[in-house]
């Protein structure tokens, strides 16, 4: 293997290289090199001056996340503090991103120069952590307080200009010509014998930050949403305050700390799980670079209704051109009323000039005639969930779709492979289940049936990518992955309900967990009528029945104000009581919010393991990231396999039994045997 960092010496310059594919991420390996070459710099009397510079696409992109939460010495801090300490000066060649500890290695050097386009961040907090390479206290030293804690608290990277006007780099040169520019650079300084700019010395920051008392609440109000249910946001504000407050050898204390206690927290344990999880979906084993893909230039989407018109967006956004089929005139002018609506509306928040609205708009083109995707590549099929219409849809678009050209449902419940069977091209026939708003919502699941070929599915998957969405590959069953996995949710939810637990009291519970809104008040965004099969007597079909569809029509569980907040409408509470009635349902005292949660989750995990040992799911992070992308659950919960592990499994296994469900076979064992989903 190359070594992950060597040092050249050119004209009494070091010029010290990593190079550590694919991001030049901050390993054991390189931070031994990096120390060493800072010896060599101090000891070698040829060497005047050094440029650390990457290679590859980037500067590097941050600590190796995959070495956490041991990080054997030397830490990333000790080694930025001793390249820092040197006497000679050290310019940083930045290209691509320089991340976390990737920026803090550059903050470690005296002089920062950066390729035109290159973006500087510390995205620590996306990961339930804070910079803890000396970043929370070197940063606001160089830029202030406030606009530290910016980029801290968003993680949020900004462009090589705007950290040139912060004062965070020293110099933008064109992409390319970074290296050059920093050895020009440390040819004059070499000259120059000045003394060197540290970004741990107190500043002109330093002493405008003390002496603003309102500093840290006035953060707090601008960015007080960041902080919601994580632990992250509070730490960085803490080391901040003691980069403002204390000298530099006492802040480091104070972030030393927080890191550990950070990096130790579930919170960055399910957060790393995260990361890496939305990263591997995309790998399907038999499926690689050698899989030949379908190229996908023209689509034909089939019904303007709620979905097929979100799905059109996506691939006007894509800009490749779709054909829309409706069935009546009436039917295709509202949806295409609806995407033109949508667009408008982007707009008028100034995302979109009229121009695009236009040339969005040009790329979709309404028929009523299934005959016009004679030429299209990919037809996607989004009529009503019934298989009676599908089956006579699917039919016919076989008899008229040209060879070769791909058949997707977005079926959310029904079988893809009854589908493919009408077909005489059942290798080219998947499953792609968007989630609604489908123009929004970043999750694909790609469905594999049975029969559908290698290249469909590597398509698919490659699709998700080109609609800027995560994909998840799924196999074949009564509503995938997302919708099967919650469904036991949303079902307990209402047994709660009937069994004495106010719904509110339900809601607030799953809130508090980090959902942005509990299952009851989803069954009313998500429709009544959706989740409702016909001649259905429960509270869903009675509200239905008596025209309460949720948010979208007279309200549903909850009556709605013009801010689309709820209050418990009396009207439901009156259905809860009848159906309650109906079945012989004593009410029982209302849950704790811990039973609430439990109760509700519990189910959750059980099917999520059932749905990896049937092999509907590739691997347990394939399950949490359905959950997040598609339902919103926490990602500092991890989703609900990660979210099991550390809740522990032999506490669910138990927890289900007392329910009298029975757990799942895989979630026994790995109880039993100690063992874990993620
Ligand atoms: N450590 C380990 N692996 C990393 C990594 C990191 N910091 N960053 C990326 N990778 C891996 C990815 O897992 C992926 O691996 P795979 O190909 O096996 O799936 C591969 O590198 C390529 O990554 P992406 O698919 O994300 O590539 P992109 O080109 O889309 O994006 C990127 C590149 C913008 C650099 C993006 O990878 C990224 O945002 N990385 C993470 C940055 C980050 O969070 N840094 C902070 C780390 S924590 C830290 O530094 C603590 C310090 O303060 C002490
Ligand atoms: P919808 O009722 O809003 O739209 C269906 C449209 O299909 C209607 O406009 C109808 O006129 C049209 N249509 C019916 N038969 C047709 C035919 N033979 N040819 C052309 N057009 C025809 O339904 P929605 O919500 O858009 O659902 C569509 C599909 O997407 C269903 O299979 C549903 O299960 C699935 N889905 C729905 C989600 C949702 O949240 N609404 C989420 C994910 C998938």
């Amino acid at each position: 293997m190359a070594e992950a960092v060597t040092v050249e010496v050119q004209n009494g310059i070091a010029i010290v290289t990593i190079a550590n594919p694919p991001v030049n991420a901050l390993g054991h390996e390189v931070r031994k090199g990096l120390d060493a070459a800072a010896d060599r710099i101090a000891g070698d009397a040829d060497i005047l001056a050094a440029v650390i510079r990457a290679e590859g696409a980037t500067f590097p992109a941050g600590a190796d996340i995959g070495e956490f939460p041991d990080v054997p010495a030397p830490f990333h801090g000790d080694v930025f503090d001793k390249i820092e300490a040197l006497e000679k000066p050290v310019v940083a060649a930045m290209h691509g991103t320089a991340l976390g500890g990737g920026l803090e290695l550059a903050l470690g050097c005296h002089y920062r120069v950066a390729a035109e386009g290159s973006k500087m961040g510390l995205p620590e907090v996306q990961l339930g952590l804070l910079p803890g390479a000396r970043g929370t206290q070197r940063l606001p030293r160089l830029i202030g307080a406030e606009a530290a804690l910016g980029m801290m608290l968003t993680g949020k990277p900004i462009d090589a200009a705007k950290a040139l006007k912060a004062g965070l780099i020293d110099k933008i040169v064109p992409a390319g010509e970074q290296d050059k520019a920093a050895i020009e650079m440390a040819t004059a300084l070499m000259a120059q014998d000045a003394p060197l700019p540290r970004a741990s010395q107190d500043s002109e920051w330093t002493a405008k930050d003390r002496s603003d008392p309102a500093l840290f609440d006035r953060i707090r109000e601008t960015h007080g949403r960041l902080f919601r249910g994580v632990i992250a946001p509070d730490a960085i504000v803490t080391c901040v305050k003691a980069a403002v407050e204390l000298p530099f050898a006492q802040g480091i204390e104070v972030e030393t700390s927080e890191f550990t206690r950070l990096l130790t927290s579930d919170q960055s344990r399910a957060l790393i799980h995260v990361f890496f999880a939305m990263r591997d979906t995309a790998k399907v084993p038999g499926i690689g670079k050698e899989t030949p893909l379908i190229d996908i230039k023209s689509v034909g989407i089939i019904g303007a209704g709620t979905m097929g018109g979100g799905i059109a967006m996506c691939f006007a956004n894509a800009g490749i051109p779709v054909k829309l089929v409706e069935v009546k005139a009436e039917a295709l002018e509202r949806g295409l009323g609806v995407i033109r609506r949508n667009y408008e509306n982007t707009a008028k928040k100034g995302r979109l000039t009229d121009d695009q609205v236009e040339s969005l708009t040009g790329l979709i083109t309404g028929t009523l005639d299934m005959d016009d995707l004679a030429d299209v590549d990919l037809v996607i099929e989004a009529v009503f969930e019934s298989m009676e219409v599908k089956e006579k849809v699917f039919s016919r678009l076989d008899a008229i779709a040209k060879p070769g050209a791909i058949l997707a449902s977005n079926t959310s419940f029904l079988d893809i492979d009854h589908i493919a069977a009408l077909t005489r091209r059942p290798e080219m026939v998947l499953g792609l289940h968007f989630f609604s708003p489908a123009n929004v919502m970043p999750l694909l699941e790609v469905v594999r049936g049975d029969k559908s070929s290698d290249s469909v599915i590597a398509t698919g998957m490659k699709l998700g990518k080109t609609l800027r969405k995560t994909p998840v590959l799924a196999r074949v069953c009564d509503g995938f992955i997302a919708n099967r996995l919650m469904f036991p949710y949303l079902v307990a939810s209402q047994n709660m309900l009937l069994r004495g637990t106010p719904m509110q009291e339900i809601d607030a519970a799953m809130k508090q967990y980090g959902f942005a809104m509990g299952p009851i008040a989803l069954l009313d965004l998500i429709g009544l009528d959706v989740i409702t099969f016909p001649g259905e007597v429960t509270m869903t079909g009675e509200l239905v029945k008596a025209e309460r569809r949720g948010q979208k029509l007279n309200g549903g569980f909850y009556d709605y104000d013009e801010k689309r907040r709820g209050t418990p409408a009396p009207a439901a509470l009156e259905i809860v009581e009848k159906v309650r009635t109906a079945n012989g349902i004593e009410a029982a005292p209302p849950l704790t919010a811990d039973e609430v949660l439990t109760g509700l989750l519990y189910p959750v995990v059980n099917e999520g393991a059932k749905i990896l040992e049937e092999g509907i799911a590739l691997r347990a992070g394939d399950i949490d990231v359905t959950a997040i992308l598609g339902y919103n659950w926490p990602s500092y919960q991890g989703g609900p396999m990660c979210w099991a592990d550390i809740h522990g499994l032999p506490k669910i296994v138990e927890g289900l039994k007392a329910m009298g469900i029975e757990p799942a076979k895989l979630l026994a064992e790995k109880a039993a045997s100690g063992g874990s989903f993620t």
